[in-house]
């Protein structure tokens, strides 16, 4: 169940002004300048966008054994992301069903149960109250044990990144990301290993949109990536980018580049011929001559790259205060080859890919901030002037419109 709230009269004002959905299943205008700008637009999408979406909150190994679990946060809901006895994983509310504390705020272990910190009730690691504290009556105990429980959450394990949703209306998440299935190919036969992320905590000064805009941008690499991203053009005489085409219920937003040799990869000086990561043999010699770029909106970037996938988890606290999880601010997420992860000198190399990414990163950051502050100016374009490379660009508007449209409506 999702709270409704009043909607501001500004948020009114921006959704009234957004494009209809119909005709927009593929590609959409770019969005009022206000959706980037507005702190109550921003609260109507942390409340009613992101509680209809599907969240990835980390990977299944960062919860190895029964009572392990995760801490998300999914709108103003804390939550429980628990391995259970039988192996499988589960998520559900953190809240206490007695007055409402939350359980955990912080990953850990939690053995069998989870203990409440404030009257120290127990619920199992399906969320079933197995004990209340202090009830001498048999019978009343019975009765709460019966009827009190955590409430459930979705959950679904895609790749083994986990995957949350509010939502008990939502498409399941499976087929909304089927176009990226032939990117995985021969990735999983080669024994991953995966290497979580660290969240950073220092919030970075932009709107989640213009951090995703860039990532999924294909045309502003030759330009603001020069000696970086040269290896992995958007533009090649034998063919530069594809972009994958959109459809309505479609949940990533995809482009693959070619890498000027096989086998490349992310180097100290960014994408380049010697992959500090080796190439992944079971990968096809199509895979090993590119590099996929997937955006799962909201909070989720992929790429499959000929020697690792690496992945970044996204979280929205504030309308120009964006957290990133990556490779480039912090450290890991990868999953790699057991082989490249067991390597000697594995951490030599690690630090040579966060290196090159952090070159690629620190040439975002001066047009992030520029884009973000040209929103606020009375003369933001309106959009007229996408670019065949910025297919991505309006793919991801129409995923923004139908989210939108989907929020209002059920909240209108
Ligand atoms: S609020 Fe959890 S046991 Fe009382
Ligand atoms: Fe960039």
């Amino acid at each position: 169940m999702i709270p409704v709230m009043h909607l501001d009269a500004d948020v009114r004002g921006i959704l009234e002004s957004l494009p209809d959905l119909a005709g927009y299943g593929a590609a959409a205008p770019m969005l009022p300048a206000a959706c980037y700008t507005s702190p109550e637009f921003f609260e109507f999408e942390r409340r009613h966008v992101f509680t209809r979406s599907w969240i990835c909150v980390g990977r299944q190994e960062q919860i190895p054994a029964p009572g392990d679990y995760l801490t998300p946060k999914i709108g103003d809901e804390p939550l429980l992301v628990v391995r259970r006895e039988d192996g499988s994983i589960g998520a559900m509310s953190a809240v206490c069903q007695h007055r409402g504390q939350v359980i955990a705020t912080e990953p850990g272990s939690a053995g069998r149960a989870f203990r409440c910190p404030l009257h120290f009730w127990r619920y199992d690691l399906e969320g079933s109250l197995v004990a209340a504290t202090r009830i001498d009556d048999d019978a009343i105990h019975d009765c709460l044990r019966d009827t009190v429980r955590l409430p459930v959450v979705r959950l679904e394990n895609w790749h083994g990144f986990l995957f949350v949703t509010l939502d008990e209306d939502a498409a399941p998440l499976g087929p909304g990301l089927a176009k990226l299935e032939p990117f995985w190919e021969g990735y999983e036969d080669a024994d991953l290993v995966a290497v979580p992320p660290t969240m950073s905590d220092t919030p970075l000064p932009w709107n989640w949109k213009i951090h995703a805009e860039n990532f999924t941008d294909a045309y502003h690499p030759e330009f603001v990536h020069v000696g970086t991203h040269d290896f992995a053009p958007s533009i090649h005489p034998d063919g530069g980018v594809e972009i994958t085409p959109m459809t309505a219920g479609d949940n990533a937003i995809v482009r693959t580049v070619p890498l000027l040799r096989p086998d490349g990869g992310m180097m100290e000086d960014g994408w380049g011929p010697e992959a500090e990561f080796p190439a992944i043999e079971t990968l096809s010699a199509e895979q090993r001559s590119h590099v996929t770029f997937a955006m799962i909106p909201p909070g989720m970037t992929i790429i499959f790259a000929p020697g690792a996938v690496s992945y970044q988890l996204i979280g929205a606290i504030g309308v120009e205060a964006t957290l990133a999880s990556n490779d480039r601010v912090t450290a890991g997420g990868w999953l790699l080859p057991r082989s490249t992860f067991e390597a000697e000198d594995f951490e030599e190399r690690a630090a040579a890919v966060r290196a090159g990414g952090k070159k690629i990163w620190v040439q975002d950051i001066p047009v992030n901030l520029g884009v973000q502050s040209g929103k606020k100016s009375r003369f933001a374009p309106d959009g007229r002037h996408y670019m065949p490379l910025e297919t991505t660009l309006e793919q991801f508007n129409a995923w923004l419109l139908r989210m939108y449209h989907a929020a209002w409506k059920a909240i209108a």
